[in-house]
């Protein structure tokens, strides 16, 4: 018989979140991607935000309850999506969860005006310095960056004209991510913020047809 998972619940600026060591665990420092995409809702044009690698969907539920807009989110982990469709239920918040590879669940078609995405971004050979992480929450691939392509990759097909983009990759990660983004025509990176864990680039995508700068 399998040991149970103790179930753990952390306050995210007032949601009640719950998750177990299966998940990766709320950091609160993340609440600063929440804020920055509400920031952005505000002024992006008419359309649902997606949230790629939600976890247990405290940063996406934290910016839609800021700046009220449809969300859909996207989780390759069954156990993260069953925790963050009861966190949605706990906020009274309406999220229309797609539960797999964030290459596989999307319609070519679907178009929103925000993008939250917080993809895995350890370098794989750094991954047992986190041994309180979920490997499949933090392992980007041999150099960090595989799920940050794949993010791009969503941003450059469903990201509205003249919407956003926040993205979260890690320390020392800007410069080589904003090579990544200057191989798509039609995406720019507008700001970074760095923070002690982490760091959060804004990237715009332009009007169709306009040049980039
Ligand atoms: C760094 S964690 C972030 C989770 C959550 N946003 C948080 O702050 O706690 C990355 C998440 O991406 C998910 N993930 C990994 N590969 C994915 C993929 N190809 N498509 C969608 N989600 C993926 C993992 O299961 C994990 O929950």
């Amino acid at each position: 018989m399998s040991t149970p998972v103790a179930t753990r619940q952390h306050d995210f600026e007032g949601l009640s979140i719950r998750y177990d060591d299966r998940v990766l665990a709320p950091r609160d420092w993340t609440a600063a991607q929440s804020h920055w995409a509400a920031e952005l809702i505000a002024s992006a044009p008419p359309g649902p935000v997606l949230e790629l690698c939600a976890g247990a969907g405290q940063i996406g539920l934290l910016a839609v309850r800021l700046a009220s807009a449809p969300l859909v989110c996207v989780e390759a982990d069954p156990v993260a999506c069953g925790f963050l469709r009861a966190n949605a239920e706990a906020a009274g918040v309406r999220v229309d969860l797609r539960e797999g590879p964030m290459d596989q669940v999307l319609h070519p078609d679907e178009r929103f005006a925000v993008v939250i995405a917080d993809p895995p971004w350890v370098a794989r050979p750094e991954v047992g310095r986190f041994p309180e992480d979920p490997v499949t929450a933090i392992d980007g691939g041999p150099d960090g960056l595989d799920l940050v392509r794949g993010c791009l990759a969503v941003i450059e097909q469903h990201l509205l004209a003249t919407g956003s983009a926040v993205l979260q990759i890690g320390p020392g990660q800007a410069g080589a991510v904003t090579a990544l983004v200057a191989t798509y025509a039609h995406l720019r990176v507008v700001e970074l913020r760095e923070f002690e864990r982490g760091a959060l680039v804004r990237i715009d995508r332009l009007r169709d047809g306009s040049a980039p700068e």
